[in-house]
C-alpha cells in the first residue's frame, strides 16, 4: 500500500507537466453562483462554486475524520497532491460530513449549519432588501455576495484567515494568524496585525506567554524603517509582487515584476510571514520573501526550557536544555520538563550550569549592570523563582550585566552569541553537559506545503521492487535527482539586506562581493572552466589580483534552490579550514545573482585529469590519501559532522601540485553529533553511480558512510580508468558496479595475485608497488561494501592507507 503510494507520488511529480486550467469537462458543470434560497452541501462531493477561471473553488473541505470547514482552495492540487487552502470559514469549528450545510437565506444571510444544530456556526449576518443576492467566486479568488445593486454585502477578502491574495488588503480590522500545524488549520499562535502604534507586527501569543518578535523588539519601530503615523493601517500586495504598507513597510519580492499565476503571502504555522509564487511547471509554492530569516528570532519557536539554533537547510532546530526532556514528542511548542524532581525550594542547594552562546529573550526578573558572576549568581539563589540568569559582557557599555531569569522561553544557541546562560540546578542533579537528550533533534519543515516527502515507513520485503522501479524511472527520465527539497530560505527584503548580510558576513568572516565586481572580475563571465549542479564556474581576477572560481548559481531555474544552496555552502565553508577543503573567499547576493567565490585550482577537476590521464601512480596515491583526509575532517573532526554527499570526480579539484582539494559543498547536510541516527534526511542527493545504495532505501538513514562510498568508487575509478555505472549506463544494482566488477576478477584469480594487474588502469604512467595497489584496492573496496556499517569511517581510511605508506 505504501509502495503503491510511492509510485503514485512518483507518478504525480513527474505528470505535473499539464497546465493549471482545468477543462470543464472534469467537472458536471460547477455553478458559478448560489442563489437565494439554495445551499451547498456537504455530502455531494460536486457541490462547489467555482470560480469564472476555474482557479478558485470553494465548498466543504475535508480537515479531518468526518470534520469539514467550508474553504476557499486552489483547484488545482500541488504536485504532492495536497491543496493550498486560501480561506475558511469556520476554522476552529469544523462540521460534520453529514446533513452539514452552508445556506444563502432568502433574507440575504449566509449562513453555515452543523448537522441538526439550530444554531448556525458561523454567518455573514447580512440582509438583502432586494431580494436578488448571489454569492460568486471571483477570479481573484474572493467570495463574495452581490445584489442587483450592485452592491456587495458580504466579502471573504474582509476576513482572512492565515492567507492575503493579491490585492487583498490587511487593515486596521483584521489580522492574518497560523494555523496550528501543517495539517491543522485551526487558529495557531502566531498572528500578524496592525499595532496600536500604526506598525505591522507578529507576535507569539499562547495562553500563557506573548511576545512580539518582529520587526526586532530590540529596536523602536523607526529603527526599523517603520511609520508610527500611518494611522489608515492599510497593507497589500499586488499580483506583481509590489508590498506596500502605511507604515513605511515596502517591499518587492525576488520575483517582483514578474506575474507568476498566482502569489500569496501567508503567516506560516512556524510563525514566519513569507510570500509565496506558484511555480506552475513544478507544481510547488516557491518562496519569494519572508519576514524573518533566522527561524530562532521567531519567538515561541521552541517552547519553554529548550534552545533553537539554526540550521542552514530546515531553518532551525529545537534541544531540550540539559537535564530536561521534550513534554510532547510531536509538538515542541510544549517545551521541555525537567527529569529531576524539581527541588523544594528554601531548603535546597544550588548548582549553576554553565551554557555558552546562549541566550533566553526576556522574562528577566531585574537588570543587573556592571556586576561580577558571582554577585549575580548570589542574586539568583535569593529568589525562588529564578530558573537561570544571563551573563554577558557589554562591549559599548564597558562592562558585564546580570539577567535573572523567571522563565526560560525564546531559547536560542548561536556561536554569533556572545553571553552565556547560567542554569540553576539543584547539588542533587548531576552536572553534565554530555547529557544524550540535550540535544534531541528536530527539524522544522518551515514551509510545509510544497516538501515532498517520502513515505518512510514500507515493507522492507517489498524494497527490491521498489528500487527497480526507483531505477526504471530514473533510466526513463535520464536522472535520478529526486529533487533536494529544503525549507530554508533567504528573504530578499531590501530594506534590511544591509543588516542581513552584516549578519551573514559576521557570522563568517567572508567578504561580500558587489556584483559589478564580479563581473568585471571574470571579464563579463567569459571564461568558463567548470560546471555543476548548482551552476557554472568562471575564472576571474580580483582588483588585488588574486585569480579567482566564480561559481554562478542558477537563479533562474529555481531561485529558491539558489539561496538555498548559497547559504548551505557558506554556512558550511565558514566552519571550515584544511588543506584539503577547497577555501571560499566571499559570496554575492545582489538582486537575482548569487555567486560564490573561491580559490582557483591550477590544475582543474580530478575528473578533467584523469581523462587527460596525466596523474601518474605517485600523484594518484597521494590524491587518494589527501582526499581521505580532507573527508575525515569535514566528518569528524570539526564542530559539526557534515556531510558532503555528493563526493565525485568533478568535485575534487587539484591545486598547481596536483594537491586535491574537496570542492562543492552545495549538497551537504549539517549534523550534530549526536543525532545522526534518528534524523530524518527528507533529501536525496548526489550524482547517480557515486551513490550509496543506502540513498535508495528511503528507510534507511543517511549518514558519512554514504560518503565513504562515494570516495571509494572515485579510487575504484582512479585505479581501474573506469567509468562507475550509473553515470553513463542504466541499471544500477550490484550487478555492472565497478566495485562488484573488481570483486569478480579477485574471485576469478582464485587467491593469486595477478588480478591487480588485470585491475589497474595500464595506460597510467609510473610505476606502483604491488601490495601498497592491493591494500589501496582492498580498503576502496570496503569502502564500497553494501551495508554501511561494514563500510570505515573515513578516519580510519587515513590511517589505512597512512600504514600502506609507511610499509612502503
Ligand atoms: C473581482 O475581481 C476583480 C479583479 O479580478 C476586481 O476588480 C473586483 O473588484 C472583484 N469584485 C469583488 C466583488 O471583489
Ligand atoms: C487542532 O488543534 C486544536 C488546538 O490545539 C485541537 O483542539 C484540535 O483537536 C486539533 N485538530 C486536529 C484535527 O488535530
Ligand atoms: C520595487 O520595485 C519598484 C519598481 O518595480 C520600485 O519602484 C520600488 O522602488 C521597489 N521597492 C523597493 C522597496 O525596492
Ligand atoms: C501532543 O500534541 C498533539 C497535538 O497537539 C496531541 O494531539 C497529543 O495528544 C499530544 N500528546 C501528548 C502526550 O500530550
Ligand atoms: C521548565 O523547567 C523548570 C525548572 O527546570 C520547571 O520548573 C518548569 O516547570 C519547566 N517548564 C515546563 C513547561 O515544564
Ligand atoms: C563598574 O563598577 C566598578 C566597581 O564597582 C566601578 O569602579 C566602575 O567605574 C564601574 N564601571 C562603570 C562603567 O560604571
Ligand atoms: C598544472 O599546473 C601547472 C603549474 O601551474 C601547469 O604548469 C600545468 O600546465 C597545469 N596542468 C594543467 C593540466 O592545467
Amino acid at each position: 500500500m505504501t509502495l503503491s503510494f510511492l509510485l503514485s507520488l512518483i507518478v504525480l511529480i513527474f505528470t505535473y507537466q499539464t497546465p493549471l486550467i482545468i477543462s470543464s469537462s472534469s467537472f458536471s458543470s460547477p455553478p458559478f453562483a448560489l442563489k437565494l434560497g439554495l445551499s451547498l452541501t456537504v455530502e455531494k462531493k460536486d457541490d462547489f462554486l467555482i470560480s469564472q477561471n476555474r482557479l478558485y473553488t470553494a465548498g466543504f473541505y475535508s480537515v479531518g475524520v468526518n470534520a469539514y470547514c467550508f474553504s476557499i482552495w486552489l483547484t488545482k492540487p500541488l504536485s504532492d497532491g495536497s491543496q493550498t487552502i486560501v480561506w475558511m470559514a469556520n476554522r476552529d469549528l469544523p462540521v460534520n460530513g453529514k446533513f452539514s450545510k452552508l445556506s444563502l437565506l432568502k433574507t440575504g444571510n449566509l449562513i453555515l449549519r452543523d448537522a441538526y444544530q439550530r444554531v448556525p456556526i458561523w454567518s455573514t449576518s447580512t440582509r438583502d432588501t432586494t431580494q436578488t443576492a448571489l454569492l460568486r467566486l471571483n477570479n481573484s479568488g474572493n467570495l463574495f455576495l452581490l445584489n442587483r445593486d450592485g452592491k456587495v454585502l458580504w466579502q471573504s477578502f474582509d476576513s482572512p484567515t492565515d492567507t492575503l491574495l493579491p490585492n487583498q488588503p490587511l487593515t486596521k480590522l483584521v489580522s492574518l494568524v497560523s494555523s496550528r500545524s501543517s495539517t491543522n488549520h485551526s487558529s495557531g499562535f502566531f498572528k500578524l496585525f496592525f499595532d496600536n502604534d500604526n506598525v505591522v507586527r507578529l507576535v507569539y501569543s499562547d495562553s500563557k506567554l506573548t511576545g512580539i518578535y518582529w520587526p526586532d523588539p530590540e529596536f523602536r519601530a523607526w529603527e526599523s524603517g517603520r511609520n508610527i503615523y500611518g494611522s489608515r493601517r492599510i497593507a497589500t500586495m499586488d499580483s506583481s509582487g509590489h508590498f506596500i504598507s502605511t507604515d513605511d513597510l515596502l517591499f518587492n519580492t525576488s520575483d517582483a515584476g514578474d506575474e507568476p499565476l498566482l502569489r500569496r503571502l501567508t503567516m506560516d504555522f512556524d510563525g514566519n510571514f513569507r510570500a509565496y509564487s506558484l511555480d506552475e511547471s513544478r507544481g510547488i509554492w516557491q518562496v519569494t520573501w519572508q519576514a524573518m530569516s533566522e527561524g530562532c528570532k521567531i519567538h515561541g519557536s521552541c517552547g519553554e526550557n529548550s534552545t533553537c539554533s539554526n540550521d542552514p537547510i530546515y531553518g532551525r532546530k529545537c534541544s531540550c536544555i540539559p537535564n530536561h526532556r521534550m513534554i510532547n514528542h510531536t509538538d515542541w511548542s510544549y517545551g521541555c520538563e525537567p527529569e529531576f524532581k524539581p527541588a523544594s525550594c528554601g531548603n535546597s542547594e544550588y548548582n549553576f550550569l554553565h551554557l555558552p552562546h546562549s541566550d533566553f529573550w526576556g522574562y528577566d526578573s531585574r537588570y543587573m549592570p556592571n556586576t561580577t558572576l558571582s554577585t549575580c549568581k548570589k542574586e539568583c539563589l535569593k529568589s525562588c523563582s529564578c530558573k537561570g540568569f544571563q551573563f554577558k559582557y557589554d562591549w559599548s557599555k564597558g562592562f558585564t550585566i546580570c539577567y535573572p531569569k523567571f522563565l526560560l522561553v525564546n531559547g536560542l544557541r548561536s556561536t554569533n552569541f556572545n553571553g552565556s546562560m547560567y542554569l540553576k540546578v539543584p547539588k542533587s542533579v548531576p552536572l553534565s553537559l554530555n547529557n544524550s537528550r540535550d540535544v534531541q533533534g528536530f527539524n522544522l519543515n518551515c514551509s510545509g506545503k510544497p516538501t515532498i516527502q517520502l513515505d518512510r515507513v514500507y515493507d522492507i520485503n517489498r524494497q527490491k521492487d521498489a528500487i527497480k522501479f526507483l531505477m526504471l524511472t530514473a533510466y526513463v527520465f535520464g536522472a535520478l535527482e529526486l529533487i533536494c527539497i529544503s525549507s530554508f530560505f533567504y528573504g530578499t527584503r531590501s530594506r534590511s539586506i544591509t543588516r542581513e548580510q552584516g549578519y551573514y558576513q559576521a557570522a563568517t568572516g567572508f567578504k561580500q562581493f558587489r556584483y559589478a565586481e564580479l563581473k568585471k572580475a571574470s571579464k563579463n563571465f567569459k571564461e568558463e572552466i567548470g560546471r555543476g549542479g548548482g551552476g557554472i564556474v568562471y575564472k576571474g581576477v580580483l582588483s588585488d589580483n588574486r585569480v579567482v572560481a566564480i561559481k554562478r548559481l542558477n537563479y533562474e531555474s529555481s531561485n529558491r534552490r539558489g539561496e538555498a544552496e548559497l547559504l548551505a555552502e557558506i554556512s558550511t565553508l565558514g566552519r571550515l579550514n584544511h588543506m584539503n577543503l577547497i577555501e571560499i573567499y566571499g559570496y554575492c547576493a545582489e538582486s537575482k545573482h548569487r555567486l560564490l567565490v573561491y580559490e582557483y585550482m591550477e590544475n582543474g577537476s580530478l575528473s578533467q585529469n584523469l581523462q587527460s590521464n596525466k596523474l601518474d601512480w605517485d600523484k594518484r596515491l597521494d590524491i587518494a590519501l589527501d582526499t581521505a583526509k580532507g573527508l575525515a575532517y569535514l566528518h569528524e573532526e570539526c564542530l559539526e559532522w557534515i556531510l558532503h554527499c555528493d563526493v565525485k570526480p568533478q568535485n575534487i579539484l587539484l591545486d598547481r601540485d596536483y594537491k586535491p582539494k574537496v570542492a562543492d559543498f552545495g549538497l551537504s547536510k549539517l549534523l550534530d553529533r549526536n543525532d545522526t541516527r534518528d534524523l530524518e534526511f527528507t533529501r536525496a542527493c548526489g550524482t547517480r553511480g557515486y551513490m550509496a545504495p543506502e540513498w535508495l532505501f528511503v528507510n534507511l538513514p543517511i549518514t558519512s558512510k554514504v560518503d565513504v562510498f562515494s570516495y571509494g568508487v572515485v579510487i575504484l575509478e582512479m585505479i581501474t580508468g573506469r567509468r562507475p555505472t550509473g553515470a553513463n549506463q542504466s541499471g544500477g544494482s550490484s550487478e555492472g558496479r565497478l566495485d562488484s566488477w573488481v570483486r569478480e576478477k579477485i574471485a576469478a584469480a582464485g587467491g593469486k595475485n595477478d588480478w591487480i594487474q588485470e585491475v589497474v588502469d595500464s595506460t597510467v604512467d609510473g610505476n606502483y608497488n604491488m601490495s601498497t595497489m592491493g591494500t589501496l584496492i582492498k580498503v576502496a573496496l570496503r569502502c564500497c561494501e553494501e551495508y554501511k556499517d561494514a563500510r570505515p569511517t573515513m578516519s580510519q581510511v587515513v590511517d589505512m592507507l597512512l600504514h600502506v605508506e609507511k610499509d612502503d
